[in-house]
């Protein structure tokens, strides 16, 4: 029998080495797990155990990883009791961590388009990470209702074909050479006043037809922002890589508690998110 996830996933006691809380009760968390940091590839998670006292783990998206270094970074937004006792943890205690986890986004595109919602955008981060400095040309639009976790600041690139006067960017993307915009419906300073798929669909008009030929997008987000990134996509003619988040409970594929439907050759199929995505090809789940 086929187990492609055998040996690939790593149980880890993770230090806490820093936790920084921003608006919005959102959180950055970088641990201490030189395991999951070495094999981790853009778009896996991680379970975490939040409290000694709850058995039950939570799934979190890796942001960013050094394998040099053996850090792992997480953006969450508290919603519930499981992220509120995560809150609770200080630098210096540890979490036990199993990953990395999941089916990664291939990432393998000439020009990326990285579109990340709320608590979608860790792993758009990733990929824009494993991206630096190579020879693609990535833009990656970020979108939030509540305060960014981050100084917004003008950017550095001039991208054809956004609306005027939407400057914002992430700096550690700017740092990084690759150009980002924001988008929020909440009026902040210099992001698009709408959603994502506005922003993506103006930059995409600013293509020409071969640069358009070149792109591939890639989302994360709420489960209405990833439909209409695929329509978008759909609209364009474009391949679409969304990563999907449902409950988990064991997280490596044995309890059958994650599936969803997904389009298959052979007709619908029932898939698990935790280790068959929660990387899927857009066009099989919307
Ligand atoms: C693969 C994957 C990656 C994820 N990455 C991140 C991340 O990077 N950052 C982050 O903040 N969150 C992420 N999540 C969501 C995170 O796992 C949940 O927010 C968390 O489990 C909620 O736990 P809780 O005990 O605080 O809340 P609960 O009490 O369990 O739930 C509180 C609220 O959150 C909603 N909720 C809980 N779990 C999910 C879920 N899986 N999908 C949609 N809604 C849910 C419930 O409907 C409820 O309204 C990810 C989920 C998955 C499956
Ligand atoms: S959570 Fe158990 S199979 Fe996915």
């Amino acid at each position: 029998m086929d187990r492609p996830h055998r040996d690939t996933i790593l149980l880890e006691d993770a230090e806490i080495l820093s936790h920084e809380a921003f608006t919005g009760e959102q959180y950055v968390m970088r641990v201490r797990a030189p395991g999951c940091a070495a094999r981790t590839r853009p778009g896996q998670f991680a379970h975490i155990s939040v409290d000694p006292q709850r058995p039950m783990r939570r799934p979190i998206s890796i942001m960013r990883v050094s394998a040099d270094d053996g850090w792992i970074d997480f953006l969450y937004k508290v919603v519930g009791d499981g992220t509120r006792l995560l809150a609770q943890r200080r630098p210096g205690e540890v979490v036990s961590l199993l990953g990395p986890i999941g089916e990664p986004f291939d990432i393998a595109a000439k020009r990326p388009l990285l579109i990340g919602g709320g608590v979608g955008m860790p792993p758009m981060i990733c990929i824009a990470e494993a991206l630096r400095g190579g020879d693609a040309q990535p833009f990656v639009i970020l979108g939030s209702e509540v305060p960014f976790p981050f100084d917004i600041k003008p950017s550095q690139f001039l991208v054809d074909g956004l609306p005027d006067g939407v400057i914002g960017a992430m700096p550690l993307l700017e740092d990084w050479g690759i150009a980002s915009r924001l988008a929020s419906l909440q009026g902040y300073a210099g992001c698009h006043n709408g959603y994502v798929t506005d922003l993506a669909r103006h930059w995409l008009q600013g293509l020409s037809d071969e640069q358009r030929s070149e792109v591939v997008v890639y989302a994360c987000g709420p489960h209405p922002m990833l439909e209409a990134v695929v329509n978008l996509a759909r609209d364009f003619g474009l391949p679409v890589q969304v990563s999907l988040e449902e409950y988990m409970a064991c997280a490596v594929g044995g309890c059958a508690g994650c599936v969803v439907e997904v389009a298959t050759p052979q007709g619908p199929a029932m898939k698990r998110v935790c280790v068959d995505g929660p990387v899927f090809d857009g066009y099989t789940v919307f």
